[in-house]
């Protein structure tokens, strides 16, 4: 029977090898028992979902400086959050950010609740962020598993089992490690080890804190786990997006139904999106269209994307049939989520 792996290894491994993060406290005032605001590890959980922290670090630094506390965001425009958030993808989370900074302000008088059951009650806190809160804001005993997390577990016990069948295993071994002290640095400890140690393709061992009790080093399979169930290649869908300027300068745009992809956003009128050809689409206002011999290409979690990018240039007396101009000084193409920056920056380049 090999060792079992000991937190204090792997405590001590992060007392000198956390990354620096703009949400993290630094080193010495967690030695002296501060806390990170809930508030920012909140906001930097939802951040991450899905999105990894170099993507994440500049866009946490703007919603902060704007938006300081949770009341401040409570407060903003939805569309000032929408276009903040875009670029940074899975557009459902800003809507939830927007929501779960209100009901925090509006019935519990702006102070985040410091246990999963709580949390859990909040929009857009799911098990994964509930229990990050918790940790590393409250220190509670909570376990965190997000994808570093599974494959540390994985290669420390050497599970063989795929992923996604794989998730409930993994994380009973991450509950089982979970300590009473100092849970929340425990919780970053493990994705950091993930993240820069113990990494998909070129893990570096021989500096890892639990190396001695790793059952996958021994086995020679770390590389190999953990096992994941192929995927099904992703399909194409095709659309068509209108870009109409006006000769004043002013861009048609309307923003997107609050479900479904890329709710809540700016974006070029056009059609639904479908696999086969491009549907028939009537353009959202009468021009002489010009359709370029590009597609803006982008990719979606589940699909790969081809925009069909029709243009015009329209007199001041006309009215489009969906969306609204917006004027030239106030049109940012970084409000627009990015398949739909991409549409601009290829017609830009006409
Ligand atoms: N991934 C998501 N949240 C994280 C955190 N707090 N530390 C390290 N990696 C993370």
């Amino acid at each position: 029977m090999r060792d079992l792996p000991q937190n204090s290894d792997l405590l001590e491994w992060y007392d000198h090898n956390a990354r620096k993060m703009p949400w993290r406290i630094s080193p010495a005032d967690r030695k002296a028992g501060v806390r990170p605001d809930p508030y920012r590890v909140w906001m930097s959980e939802i951040m991450l979902q899905q999105t990894t922290v170099a993507a994440v670090k500049d866009y946490f630094l703007r919603f902060t400086e704007r938006w300081p506390s949770v009341t401040d965001l409570a407060a903003a425009q939805d569309a000032d959050v929408m276009a903040e958030w875009a670029g940074l993808g899975y557009y459902a989370r800003a809507r939830n950010l927007l929501k779960c900074a209100r009901v925090v302000t509006d019935d519990l008088n702006g102070v985040f609740p410091g246990t999963v059951e709580e949390l859990l009650k909040l929009p857009g806190v799911g098990p994964y962020t509930a229990a990050a809160v918790a940790s590393i804001a409250f220190d509670e005993p909570a376990t965190v598993v997000d994808g570093n997390v599974e494959r540390v577990m994985a290669r420390l016990f050497d599970v063989h089992t795929p992923l996604p069948t794989a998730k409930p295993e993994l994380t009973d071994l991450a509950e089982s490690l979970t300590p009473q002290e100092r849970p929340g640095d425990y919780a970053q400890a493990v994705m950091d080890l993930g993240a820069t140690i113990c990494s998909p393709r070129n893990p570096a061992c021989g500096l890892c804190p639990w190396r001695t009790p790793c059952q996958a080093r021994l086995a020679g399979t770390a590389v190999d786990l953990p096992k994941k169930i192929k995927k099904k290649p992703k399909p194409i869908r095709h659309g068509v997006v209108y870009l109409a300027r006006r000769v004043d300068g002013a861009m048609l745009l309307e923003r997107r139904p609050d479900t479904g992809l890329l709710g809540g956003m700016l974006g070029w009128p056009g059609s639904d999106w479908q696999e086969n050809d491009a549907p028939v689409h009537d353009a959202p206002i009468k021009a002489e269209w010009k359709t370029l011999n590009t597609e803006a290409r982008h990719t979606f979690t589940h699909f790969h994307l081809r925009l069909k990018i029709c243009t015009a240039l329209v007199p001041m007396d006309r009215t489009p049939t969906v969306g609204s101009f917006v004027e030239a000084e106030d049109f940012d193409p970084g409000d627009l989520p990015t398949a739909m920056r991409k549409a601009y920056d290829l017609y830009r380049g006409t």
